[in-house]
């Protein structure tokens, strides 16, 4: 037979072969040891040696074409058989897949992306800083010596003997940091945790969240931060709040406040504002001329305004959350509503 009718004939046999078995006797008598084209590779020393080349060629590629053959067969063995193994299972290819479990932001990161892209379109830089810190940006530098009474207000946790580390707790250091790397004029903020050693409650956690703000400029007045702050307060809120100014006490500003916004849930008291329509929102005040000698500024030249945004508190006023250990604990009954 004409290595193309072999070629045929196999092709019609691997096409009708019932099981791998078959094919592996298909394979045997074809392209095995002592198959047909090993019949035809042992005729050449008997041939003519001008025809030996080409009688070669041909049956080498015999053999190819074969070889191409039975594996294609023996795939569709190997698929079929999943496809039973498949059903047998019960599976269903066209089904649509189970659906995915997608986790979702905290909420106090998505307030502090808000947040970031409110200030950044507002032109201010976002900064990080050292959880650990030294005492000097934590409280010296910040116009809040040693025998300061604002420092028992700010139980601190120690990290070292000599109590030159602790960690941070307010993002207010920042401030300092900010100041000494860069030149006047500029706006900052910097949100991030903070920690105090004190004991649990509803209302206090020994690790929470802040986002400090700083602006230094020419002639900053207390008419630039009710701006900023009113700005914020739209951001957070949607809409316009009344604000008011009460006098506060923070060694590091001066004058200090505490800015209250009209009670955003009610008109004549609820539970939120505590009955008063007013709530206590963030302390701020003008920088502290000592604050920013600290930082490297001339405080003849320069003046500027902070304040200090209680991030844990306004996620909770936001989703009148009743307990600030909530956001903290881990809980995904709590962590699967947001
Ligand atoms: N760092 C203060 C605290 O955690 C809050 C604060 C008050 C920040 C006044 C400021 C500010 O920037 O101007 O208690």
């Amino acid at each position: 037979m004409n290595p193309e009718d072999t070629l045929q004939q196999a092709q019609e046999r691997i096409g009708a072969c019932a099981d791998p078995a078959a094919l592996k006797e298909i394979e045997r008598e074809y392209v095995g040891k002592k198959g047909i084209v090993a019949a035809m590779l042992a005729e050449i020393p008997k041939l003519a040696a001008d025809q030996r080349k080409a009688h070669g060629q041909k049956a080498n590629a015999l053999k190819r074409s074969i070889l191409e053959l039975l594996a294609l067969r023996q795939q569709t063995f190997e698929s079929g058989k999943l496809d039973t193994a498949r059903r047998a299972e019960g599976f269903d290819p066209t089904l649509p897949p189970p659906p995915a479990n997608r986790g979702s932001l905290h909420p106090i990161t998505q307030v502090t992306r808000e947040l970031e892209d409110l200030f950044i379109s507002m032109g201010y830089e976002v900064l990080d800083g050292p959880e650990v810190e030294l005492d000097h940006y934590n409280f010296e530098a910040l116009n809040i010596t040693k025998d300061h009474p604002a420092r028992d207000s700010q139980d601190t946790f120690y990290c070292d003997k000599e109590g030159r580390l602790v960690l941070r707790t307010h993002t207010s250091p920042v401030q300092i940091r900010a100041m000494e790397n860069r030149e006047p004029p500029f706006r900052v903020i910097a949100p991030g945790r903070v920690f105090r050693n004190e004991t649990t409650d509803a209302s206090h956690d020994h690790t929470f969240y802040q986002m400090e703000g700083l602006v230094v400029g020419r002639d900053i007045s207390v008419a630039h931060l009710i701006g900023a702050m009113k700005t914020l307060l739209r951001g957070i809120f949607g809409r316009d709040l009344d604000v008011r100014l009460r006098p506060g006490h923070f060694p590091f500003v001066e004058p200090g406040f505490e800015l209250d916004a009209r009670c955003p849930f009610c008109k004549s008291g609820c539970s939120v504002c505590k009955r008063t329509t007013w709530i206590e929102l963030l302390p701020c005040g003008l920088i502290h001329p000592n604050v920013l000698r600290a930082g490297g500024v001339d405080p003849e030249k320069w003046s500027g305004f902070a304040f200090g945004l209680g991030l844990s508190r306004l996620v909770m006023l936001r989703h009148a959350i009743d307990d600030v250990r909530h956001l903290l604990d881990g809980d995904l009954r709590f962590l699967e509503q947001f």
